[in-house]
């Protein structure tokens, strides 16, 4: 068994204050392309699952004049800064491996160019993994943050993802909950 599972993150009040803030609907569509790229490429699909699931964790809205301001949001953000170090918190408070856990921050640390001064990071796999599930879901003008979802389909789709983590890592639901 795992020590956390996206469920255990989804029901948390600090997720649904926070992820909600940047839509869950992204922040499910990016899990599930992170864990797909990551069976693809080999890394650990759990970590790339939850990178995933809490990349935008950090994010502000920028507005001005009850718009969002693009500009002020390039000039001013830091969501992958703040992401980092509130899924980190998150993870730890939660029971997760403090080795996992520095995994996940640092994935969400650097799954964008647009906080940094320059374009030149050296990723690892799982890091490129979930730039990558991150940009697969990226829509003009932000609006993959602004679709929406059900919170009741939001967490059977977290569940489901759950159980094919668990059948990627060989764990077998009912039955390794037993012998547990
Ligand atoms: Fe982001
Ligand atoms: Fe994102």
């Amino acid at each position: 068994m795992r020590d956390v599972t996206l469920l255990d993150l989804f029901e948390h009040h600090i997720t649904q204050k926070y992820v909600k803030r940047s839509g869950f609907a992204h922040a499910i569509a990016v899990a599930y392309h992170a864990f797909h790229l990551a069976k693809e490429h080999g890394v650990d699909v759990d970590i790339a699952a939850k990178a995933g699931f809490l990349h935008d964790i950090g994010h502000f809205t920028w507005f001005r004049n009850g718009k969002w301001d693009y500009e002020l949001y390039k000039q001013n953000d830091i969501h992958p800064i703040k992401g980092a170090e509130r899924a980190h918190k998150l993870l730890i408070r939660l029971g997760e491996n403090p080795v996992r856990a520095k995994t996940t921050a640092l994935a969400i640390l650097f799954h964008t160019d647009s906080f940094l001064p320059t374009n030149d990071i050296e990723r690892t796999t799982l890091q490129k993994v979930v730039k990558w599930a991150d940009e697969k879901d990226e829509e003009e003008g932000g609006a993959h943050h602004y679709r929406t979802i059900n919170k009741e389909r939001a967490r059977q789709s977290i569940i489901r993802l759950d159980q094919m983590i668990d059948a990627a890592l060989g764990f077998g639901g009912e039955e390794q909950k037993v012998a547990e």
